[in-house]
C-alpha cells in the first residue's frame, strides 16, 4: 500500500428530514448565501425545507448555477458576497451547484489578479468561505470532497483544495425522487466510474481499498437499474444505497494509499467542453475504450475485477477480462447511457479536435503510470468510435 494522509472533515447527515440539521450546523450569527441551480429545488419542496431551517438566520440567495457551472455565472455571486458581508455559503443542488459554491468560496477570498487563475494557472487557494451542502443528486461526491470543476467557454477545468470541503452535508434520499431517469443514470454511472478510476490500476496490496471499491461497484450494479424500473424507482432504500455509494465513491476513502487513473475523466471533460455531452455520458463512452487499450497494463486488476465484481469463473484469463469489459458495457446500456462516440454523433473529425484540446490543456501524461500521451489518447478515442 502507498503512504497516505486522510482527513475528511465533512459531517454527514443522512436520511429523511435531515435538512432540519442546517439550523444548528450554520452559526446563528452567520450571514448566509443560499446558492442553487435553475429551479428544481423550487418545484420539489427542497427550497421550502431549506428556508424553513434558515428562518432564524440572516440569509440571501443566488440562483441560476447551471449544469457544468460557468465561470461567468459564478463570478456574479461575488459582488453580493462583498456588499452583504456574506460569511457562509450554503449549496443546495447537484454537483454543479456544490462545485460552483466551492469556486465562489475560494474566489471571494482570492488575493490574485483574476479568480480564473485558480483553475487555469493552479493559483493557490489560501482562504475560502465555509460551505455547507444539501445534496439533491447523488453522483459526484462533491458534497464530501474538495474538488470543483468549472467551465469557461470550451475550457472545463478543475481545482482541488481541502479549504473548500463542505463543513457539513445533508443527504436525504427522498429529495432524489424528482430526478429524471437521465439524471439518475448519469449519477449511477459517474459514481461507478469514480470507483473504477481509483481501482483499475495495478495491485499495491490495498486490500481494504480494493474490497470497499468492489462493494461499491457491486452495489451500483445491483441498485442502479432498479432506480429506473417503474416498479422500484420510488423505493427509498434503493435511492439510499445509491446515494451513499456515490458519496463513498469519491470522498477520498477508497483512493487513499492506492494508485489512481483519471484518464477517462480528463478525456471526458473535453467531450463536455467541446460538445456539451453530459459528464457521465462521456465516461461511459471513454472507460470501455481505456479498458481495451490499457488491457495489458491493467491485466491483474482487470482479472480481479472480472472474478470479484462479476463473479466470472470460467474460461482463460483473457476470456474473463473480455467478458468483464463486455459486462461493463452491458451495465452502461442497461443504465441507458451511450458507450460509443457514434452514439452521440461524434466521429473522426471530432477526435482530432479533442486531441488538440487535450494538448492545449496539458493532458499529455494521463493514467496511473503517466503513459497515456496524445498517441495513446488517440488510440482510446479511435477505439471508442463505433
Ligand atoms: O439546475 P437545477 O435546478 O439544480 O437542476 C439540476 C440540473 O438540471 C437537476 N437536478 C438536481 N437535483 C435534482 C434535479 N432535478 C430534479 N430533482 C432533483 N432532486 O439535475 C441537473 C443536473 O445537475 P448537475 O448538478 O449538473 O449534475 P451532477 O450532480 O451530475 O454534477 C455534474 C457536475 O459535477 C462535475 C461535473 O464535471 C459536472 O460539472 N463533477 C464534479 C466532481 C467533484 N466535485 O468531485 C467530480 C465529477 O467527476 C464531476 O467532474
Ligand atoms: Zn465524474
Amino acid at each position: 500500500m502507498l503512504n497516505f494522509s486522510f482527513h475528511n472533515p465533512t459531517r454527514i447527515h443522512f436520511g429523511s428530514n435531515q435538512i432540519t440539521q442546517i439550523t444548528n450546523e450554520i452559526p446563528a450569527d452567520a450571514k448566509v448565501l443560499l446558492v442553487y441551480g435553475t429551479g428544481s429545488i423550487k418545484n420539489n419542496g427542497v427550497y421550502q425545507q431549506v428556508t424553513d431551517a434558515l428562518k432564524n438566520h440572516q440569509w440571501f440567495e443566488f440562483s441560476g448555477v447551471e449544469p457544468n457551472p460557468s465561470y461567468e455565472t459564478l463570478t456574479r455571486a461575488l459582488p453580493i458576497i462583498a456588499s452583504e458581508n456574506i460569511d457562509y455559503l450554503l449549496a443546495v443542488g447537484g454537483g454543479s451547484v456544490v462545485d460552483g459554491v466551492k469556486f465562489i468560496a475560494a474566489a471571494a477570498q482570492f488575493d490574485g489578479d483574476e479568480p480564473w487563475d485558480i483553475l487555469a494557472k493552479g493559483a493557490p487557494v489560501t482562504k475560502a468561505l465555509p460551505i455547507g451542502a444539501v445534496l439533491t443528486l447523488p453522483a459526484t461526491g462533491s458534497e464530501n470532497n474538495g474538488n470543483s470543476v468549472v467551465t469557461r467557454g470550451r475550457d472545463k477545468l478543475a481545482f482541488a483544495s481541502p479549504l473548500v470541503k463542505p463543513q457539513f452535508a445533508v443527504l436525504d434520499p427522498a429529495v432524489t425522487l424528482t430526478l429524471s431517469d437521465r439524471q439518475i443514470s448519469n449519477g449511477v454511472v459517474d459514481a461507478f466510474v469514480h470507483v473504477m478510476e481509483q481501482y483499475l490500476t495495478y495491485d499495491v496490496n490495498g486490500k481494504v481499498q480494493d474490497r470497499f471499491a468492489e462493494g461499491l461497484l457491486q452495489t451500483l450494479i445491483e441498485e442502479g437499474p432498479k432506480a429506473l424500473l417503474p416498479t422500484t424507482k420510488d423505493d427509498l432504500e434503493i435511492r439510499a444505497n445509491i446515494m451513499w455509494s456515490a458519496t463513498m465513491a469519491l470522498n477520498g476513502l477508497i483512493g487513499a494509499g492506492v494508485p489512481q487513473d483519471w484518464s477517462t475523466h480528463m478525456i471526458g471533460h473535453e467531450l463536455t467542453g467541446g460538445y456539451g455531452i453530459d459528464h457521465a455520458r462521456t465516461l461511459s463512452i471513454i472507460l470501455p475504450a481505456v479498458m481495451k487499450v490499457k488491457r495489458n497494463d491493467k491485466h491483474g486488476k482487470l482479472l480481479q475485477y472480472a472474478t470479484r465484481v462479476w463473479n466470472i469463473t470460467d474460461g482463460s484469463d483473457d476470456q474473463k477480462i473480455s467478458q468483464a469489459i463486455a459486462l461493463t458495457e452491458g451495465f452502461f446500456k442497461e443504465m441507458q447511457v451511450p458507450t460509443r462516440l457514434s452514439d452521440v454523433q461524434l466521429g473522426e473529425t471530432e477526435v482530432k479536435d479533442i486531441l488538440a484540446k487535450l494538448d492545449e490543456h496539458g493532458m499529455r501524461a494521463l493514467g496511473e503510470h503517466g503513459d497515456i500521451d496524445l498517441t495513446v489518447s488517440e488510440q482510446i478515442l479511435n477505439s471508442a468510435l463505433v
